[in-house]
């Protein structure tokens, strides 16, 4: 196993399916949050914490995907023409020339633990992430860049985990283990989805992980798990018998833009930060007699 987490996961071949109709034929990451879409507010994380190979595991109505991330030739041409600098400087950034993007296809959305097994040959024997698009993390040190570094200190994988509501239990693996510091726990118990009364605490895994390779045995070998999918979360469960496996409280806030609310939220609270759009953006909300 490589020592540095160079690798990361975008599982993108989801259905979206909270998010219609706006996602019938469009992949939910490419819904934009002020003026950048999802996919690249991920893909910028893992970059600044220093991943250089991205793995996008597509499926169906997904090719927006990849051209977001590819050379858009005309489109640079006539921003040269019209000396549009600042516009070309913002399309060139998507793709920084140290970075790679690699497509893999997921046929059939079996479950995010198949998208992941679907990535397995490019992984191979190195440590990598996994990124959820759709929870964008906004933190002053990026999330991921914060996770690498407990995997530095720990060589060991780590999931971003938050307090969620009693009630929301039911949307997120719940991880339960001991504490050994403020910030980390020390995994003994992941549960998929539990009812409140069910669940062994309120400690929500977000959509940020650093695995190391094994877990893909561990997914192979699973049968389907909750809502007959086949489960990240049931991999990690059987990882925990093999290795340690952290839970990291991450410095930072977490969106929701796979629903709604989450995503509207996003897009008031991003527009109100962003630095050409936040003033005039808060002048014409305080406008509306809320
Ligand atoms: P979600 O649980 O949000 O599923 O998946 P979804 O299908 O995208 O959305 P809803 O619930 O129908 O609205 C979490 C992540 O895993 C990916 C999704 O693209 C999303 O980024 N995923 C999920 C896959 O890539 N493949 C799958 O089979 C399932």
């Amino acid at each position: 196993m490589s020592a540095a987490v160079t690798k990361a996961v975008f599982p993108v071949a989801g259905l979206g399916t909270r998010f219609l109709p706006a996602t019938k034929a469009q992949p939910k990451e490419m819904l934009p949050v002020v003026d950048k879409p999802l996919i690249q507010y991920a893909v910028e994380e893992a970059y600044a914490a220093g991943v250089r190979e991205m793995i996008f595991v597509t499926g169906r109505h997904k090719r927006p995907i990849e051209d977001h991330f590819d050379m858009t030739f005309e489109l640079e041409v006539a921003l040269e023409q019209a000396q549009k600098q600042e516009l070309l400087d913002v399309v060139r950034s998507v793709k920084p020339d140290d970075m790679e993007c690699i497509y893999v296809r997921q046929a059939q959305a079996l479950g995010l633990g198949h998208a992941v097994l679907c990535a397995q040959r490019l992984i191979g024997d190195d440590p990598f992430a996994v990124l959820l698009a759709d929870d964008l993390m906004v933190g002053e040190t990026p999330v991921l860049q914060q996770m690498v570094e407990q995997f530095d200190e720990w060589r060991a994988s780590i999931l971003a985990v938050q307090e969620v509501p009693a009630e929301h239990t039911r949307r997120y693996g719940i991880v339960a283990g001991t504490e050994v510091n403020e910030r980390l726990l020390d995994i003994q118990r992941i549960v998929e989805k539990p009812a409140p009364e069910a669940a062994p605490s309120r400690l929500g895994v977000a959509g940020r992980y650093i695995l190391t390779p094994g877990v893909l045995r561990e997914i192979a070998s699973q049968p389907r798990g909750v809502g007959g999918e086949i489960q990240l979360t049931d991999g990690i469960a059987g990882l925990l018998r093999r290795e340690k496996v952290f839970a990291y409280r991450y410095e930072g806030r977490r969106y929701d833009c796979g629903s709604k609310e989450g995503f509207l939220e996003a897009n008031v609270e991003l527009a109100l930060a962003h630095p050409a759009l936040g003033p005039g953006f808060k002048q014409f909300l305080k406008t509306l007699a809320l």
